[in-house]
């Protein structure tokens, strides 16, 4: 998650504050399955900004974007259904899926274009997905993240097999270049597609503030909201809609992608200096993690456990994947600001991926 110290922290202490001085009484209540209303308008909003016509009523607020995966998958499959996503993914998803008692099926990602529509094609020709769940944009680990003609095409396969398609669209935001990428609901109005985020990258992963739009499957997700947690907490729905209404979240979202891309490039410069050159490693363009992989037989679970004796965590590669692969692989977090400390780490982790590949 990024650090607390790059978001507005100290504004939405206020906005909550506020809120719970002027109303905390009227707040200390069941709220509706659904959610406040403002902020599900003001999500609405942006919604539309980036070419998807959302109205308020088809948001539905969640904990976070774990709980709207949460909704989604179980809205749209039964335990011993597989699930595709793609390899490598990020391993909260994977978790919930193995809870769940859903199998996944691994879909090879390229780390720039994401998955190859192509292979999708010619796979679905035998075997039966129950859905697709897959990154927007930006995928964790890799920061891959397909063009919008092949998730054009991507929607169309999946349409014709009758398959619906689950986005996680946490990293959108997150874009370096001039334009936010479309996420898939914005390409087919929602017509077979159920859209998960969450203000957990970008604003507040600590007020797990998330929502879902289904689509034709609201029915389903709003049955299994009411199950699981009746609602969520009041006061921070209310606090982050008056946030979002008072103006300055895209410039705060400007500061933000600024700093964590001059971050990335850091880390890569430092990456590039101590890591042996064999290292192959991303380009994301938004986001904030590095995927980086070291030649066979390279255990980035035995340079986790040497880098943790100096203080140093990173996620080893195979926690990315339900069949362990990627052990080769390993993901670093760049949703710090860039200092001393971290460039120091960085060395450290070489000079450590060093020995441990010369050693074989
Ligand atoms: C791709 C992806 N989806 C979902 C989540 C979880 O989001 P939230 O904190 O909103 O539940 C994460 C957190 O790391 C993530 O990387």
């Amino acid at each position: 998650m990024p650090d607390g110290a790059l978001l507005e922290s100290k504004k939405l202490d206020l906005a909550l504050a506020r809120a719970a001085r002027q109303r905390g009484t009227r707040y200390n209540v069941y709220g509706t399955p659904q959610g406040d209303p403002a902020l599900r308008g003001e999500i609405a909003k942006r919604a539309i900004r980036v070419g998807h016509m959302l109205a308020p009523d088809d948001v539905v607020i969640t904990s976070g974007c774990t709980e709207a995966l949460t909704l989604a998958l179980t809205a749209v499959a039964k335990p011993g259904d597989t699930i595709a996503v793609e390899s490598p993914t990020y391993m909260g998803l994977l978790h919930t899926l193995e809870m769940l008692g859903l199998k996944a099926l691994e879909l090879p990602t390229d780390p720039v274009r994401g998955i190859d529509v192509l292979a999708v094609g010619r796979f679905l020709e035998t075997e039966r997905v129950a859905a697709f769940a897959i990154a927007s944009s930006f995928n964790n680990p890799l920061g891959s993240m397909m063009a919008e003609a092949d998730k054009r095409a991507l929607l169309d396969l999946l349409q014709r097999h009758d398959i619906p398609l689950i986005e996680d669209d946490v990293y959108g935001d997150l874009y370096f270049g001039l334009e936010r990428p479309k996420p898939f609901i914005a390409l087919d109005g929602g017509a077979n597609t159920i859209y998960c985020s969450s203000f957990s990258k970008s604003l507040a992963p600590g007020y797990r503030i998330g929502w879902i739009a289904a689509g034709g499957r609201s029915h389903q997700v709003m049955e299994r909201k009411l199950a699981f947690s009746l609602c969520g907490a009041v006061l921070p729905q209310v606090a982050l809609a008056e946030f979002l209404a008072s103006g300055g979240h895209d410039a705060h979202l400007r500061r933000v992608r600024q700093l964590l891309q001059g971050t990335l490039a850091s880390m890569a410069d430092g990456i590039e200096a101590s890591f042996p050159p064999e290292t192959k490693m991303s380009r994301p363009s938004g986001g904030f993690v590095l995927w980086l992989e070291l030649p066979k037989p390279f255990d980035s679970r035995a340079l986790f456990d040497r880098a943790l004796e100096q203080g140093i965590c990173f996620a080893p590669g195979d926690v990315f994947s339900a069949s362990r692969r990627f052990r080769n692989c390993l993901r670093l977090s760049a949703g710090h600001g860039w200092d001393e400390r971290i460039a120091d780490g960085v060395r450290r982790l070489g000079l450590l991926a060093h020995g441990l590949l010369s050693a074989g």
